[in-house]
């Protein structure tokens, strides 16, 4: 099956250090492999509302952001949340992109738990502290998210920076941003999980 990559950028500032970082990774993707980049700050989302026993979600009206993100995600095997540590976890934009799949999971229709189920969560991440630990939270978010989707997760490649470009400088991100990509990531597992289940 031909990958298709949806990279999904999380900063509210454009040609960021995590924009700059996940565009060193997808330069080593294969020709083959499709890759669509979407700005979640030049597409937002309305504030997520959750309806769950009130009433139905509804499909999203076409021509809409929420329809935009939706049939990018579901059309992608593999999806990159390019998102910047804010507060030690994901940006505020990707987080309400996060929370419009539990809407998705509650749609007629699309069937997103069982469509996801088998794909890969990848994560790209930018942070101006030097002691990458302290994104922990934010790779635990996406690790757990995977897990419940039952998808594969790839892991968060790490840069440092705090100024647009100082990603650049951090050669040790660059370096493993070279093959990030060419892993086979494995079914993600919440951490009381056996690997063996
Ligand atoms: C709202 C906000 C919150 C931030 N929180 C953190 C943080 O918790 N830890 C950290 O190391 N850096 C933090 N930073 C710094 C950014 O992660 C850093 O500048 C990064 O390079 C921004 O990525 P970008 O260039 O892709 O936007 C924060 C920056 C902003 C604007």
């Amino acid at each position: 099956m031909t990958r298709r990559f949806l990279f999904l950028l999380g900063s509210s500032r454009s040609d960021g250090n995590t924009e700059l970082l996940a565009r060193r990774a997808a330069e080593q993707l294969p020709g083959d492999v499709e890759q669509r980049w979407l700005s979640l700050a030049e597409h937002p989302l309305p504030d997520f509302t959750d309806l769950r026993r009130d009433s139905d979600h509804l499909l999203p009206p076409a021509g809409s952001n929420v329809a935009l993100l939706l049939d990018a995600t579901l059309a992608a095997t593999d999806i990159v949340i390019a998102s910047p540590l804010y507060w030690y976890s994901v940006s505020g934009l990707t987080k309400r992109y996060l929370d419009y799949w539990s809407g998705w999971l509650r749609t007629p229709g699309i069937d997103f738990k069982t469509t996801m189920a088998g794909r890969t969560l990848w994560g790209v991440t930018a942070l101006a502290h030097e002691e990458q630990e302290v994104a922990d939270p934010l790779v635990d978010t996406l690790n757990h998210s995977a897990a419940y989707m039952r998808m594969r997760f790839g892991g968060v490649l790490l840069g440092n920076g705090s100024r647009r470009g100082d990603v650049l400088e951090d050669a040790d991100a660059l370096a493993r941003a070279k093959t990030f990509f060419a892993q086979e990531p494995p079914l993600a597992r919440f951490p009381y999980e056996s690997a063996t289940v």
